[in-house]
C-alpha cells in the first residue's frame, strides 16, 4: 500500500525517533551476509557474472591501507587524477615540463605496488581479460563515496588500477577492513580464521537506479521496502504493486528458504519489464545499514501484519530534503552539506566561515573595500 511522508506525519509514526529501540545482531548475521556466504546459495539470481578473489593477501589489505598512492606502472589507466595535463594555448604561461620532469623522476624511484602481491594482482588482471569492466566490492561494502575520483563518476572499473585506486579512496572499504564488527553486544574478538577478505568483481552492467528497492525483513517476515535512490520516480507509484508482489515471491520462493538469519535486508534490482528480480546485496538488519525512507526505530518496531508490506516511495512532496547527492556526506564536510539543505544553514555557515577566517588572521570573506560586513553576510 502506498505510504508518503505526508500519511507519516499524520499518524504520527515518525515522530518518536528519540526513543532507541534495541535490535539484535550477532557475528553470525554479519557473516551471512559477506558476498561469497549468500552468493553460494543465490548465485542464478545476481545480475551478472561474478568473480570472488579470495582470500586477499595481507600485502593487498596493508596496500589498501596505505597512506602512499602508488598504482601499477603497467597499463595506462584512465584515471584523470594521474593523466599528465598537456600543453595548449590557456596554459603555456605555466612550467609544466618542469613539473612533469620531477614528477617522472619522483614516480620511477618508487617501486612498483603489485611487486608485493603479485599472484593477487595477475588473478584482477585475469578477470579484465574475461570481463571488460567491474563493479568492485569487498565483502559488504562497494566504495560508492569514492566515485568523485573516477573519470566518468561511477564505480565502472577498466583496469586493475581503477580498481586498487576507487578501493583505496573509500571510507565504505575502511569499513569493512577494519570496522565490520563493530558495535556488537558480544565483544568476543572475531577469529580471523573465521573468515576471510576477499574482493568482489561484478561484471558491470548499466543500472537504472530507480528500479533499485531495499527490502527489509525482521524475523523472517517481510516488513518494509523502500526505493533505494532517493530521487523521485513519478512512474514508480504505477508499477508499485507489480514490484511488490514480484519482491514478496522472491522473498518467499528463494530467499526464505535457504537464507539463516532471522533479520536481514536485501536489494534488489528490477528491470522496468518487471520481468525477474535480481538480488544485488544482502545487509545486516542494524543500524549501520541505510534505512532509506525509514527511521530504524520504525523498522524494529513497526505492526506488520501478514502480508502488509510497508512500501514507500519518495513523492514529489518531499524531494527538497534529499536534494544531496547520495553519499555526499562523504564527498565534503558536514558542515557543509547541511548548509547545502536551507538558506538559514548557508547563512550561518558563511558567518562561520568569514569568522574563522578573520580569527585566524587571513583576510575576511567580506570585500574589502566595503566596512559593513555583518549586512553583506545577511544578502548571501
Ligand atoms: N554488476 C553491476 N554493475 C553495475 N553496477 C552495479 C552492479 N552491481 C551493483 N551495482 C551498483 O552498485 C551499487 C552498490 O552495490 P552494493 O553491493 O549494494 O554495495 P553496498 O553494499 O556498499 O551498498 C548498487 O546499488 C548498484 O547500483
Ligand atoms: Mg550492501
Amino acid at each position: 500500500m502506498p505510504d508518503t511522508a505526508a500519511d507519516r506525519s499524520e499518524t504520527g509514526e515518525a515522530s518518536d525517533v528519540a526513543l532507541f529501540a534495541e535490535i539484535p545482531l550477532t557475528k553470525q548475521d554479519i557473516l551471512n551476509c559477506s558476498y561469497s556466504n549468500w552468493y553460494n546459495k543465490f548465485n542464478k539470481h545476481t545480475l551478472s557474472r561474478v568473480e570472488i578473489l579470495k582470500p586477499i593477501p595481507k600485502e593487498f589489505v596493508d596496500y589498501l591501507a596505505s597512506d602512499e598512492f602508488t598504482l601499477p606502472k603497467e597499463a595506462p589507466h584512465e584515471s584523470s587524477l594521474f593523466t599528465k595535463p598537456r600543453c595548449n594555448s590557456d596554459n603555456e604561461y605555466s612550467d609544466w615540463e618542469d613539473d612533469e620532469l620531477v614528477e617522472t623522476s619522483n614516480n620511477s624511484k618508487r617501486p612498483d605496488p603489485t611487486l608485493k602481491f603479485n599472484d593477487f594482482h595477475n588473478d584482477v588482471k585475469r578477470v579484465f581479460t574475461e570481463f571488460k569492466s567491474v563493479a568492485p566490492k569487498l565483502n559488504w561494502s562497494a566504495p560508492q563515496d569514492s566515485t568523485w575520483i573516477m573519470v566518468n563518476k561511477t564505480m565502472q572499473c577498466h583496469s586493475p588500477s581503477d580498481v586498487y585506486l576507487l578501493l583505496k579512496s573509500s571510507d565504505y572499504i575502511n569499513h569493512d577492513l577494519y570496522h565490520a564488527f563493530d558495535g556488537l553486544d558480544d565483544q568476543t574478538p572475531v577469529e580471523p580464521s573465521t573468515f576471510d577478505y576477499e574482493l568482489v568483481l561484478r561484471e558491470w552492467v548499466d543500472v537504472n537506479p530507480s528500479m533499485e528497492f531495499r527490502c527489509f525483513v525482521r524475523d523472517r517476515q517481510l516488513i518494509a521496502i523502500s526505493q533505494r535512490d532517493l530521487n523521485y520516480y513519478d512512474f514508480l507509484e504505477e508499477i508499485q504493486d507489480q514490484v511488490l508482489e514480484k519482491i514478496a515471491m522472491f522473498f518467499d520462493d528463494v530467499l526464505l528458504p535457504k537464507f539463516d538469519s532471522n533479520s536481514f535486508v536485501f536489494d534488489v534490482y528490477i528491470p522496468k519489464t518487471i520481468a525477474k528480480v535480481f538480488l544485488i546485496d544482502i545487509n545486516p538488519f542494524a543500524r549501520k545499514t541505510d534505512s532509506l525512507l525509514f527511521s530504524w526505530h520504525e523498522l524494529a518496531t513497526l505492526k506488520v501484519d501478514d502480508d502488509d508490506v510497508k512500501f514507500r516511495l519518495v513523492t514529489k512532496y518531499n524531494t527538497g530534503q534529499f536534494a544531496s547527492k547520495a553519499h555526499g556526506q562523504n564527498h565534503v564536510p558536514k558542515d557543509v552539506l547541511d548548509a547545502s539543505l536551507d538558506t538559514a544553514g548557508m547563512i550561518e555557515l558563511a558567518q562561520r566561515w568569514a569568522k574563522l577566517l578573520s580569527s585566524d588572521g587571513t583576510t575576511n570573506l567580506q570585500d574589502d573595500d566595503d566596512d559593513d560586513d555583518e549586512d553583506d553576510t545577511d544578502e548571501l
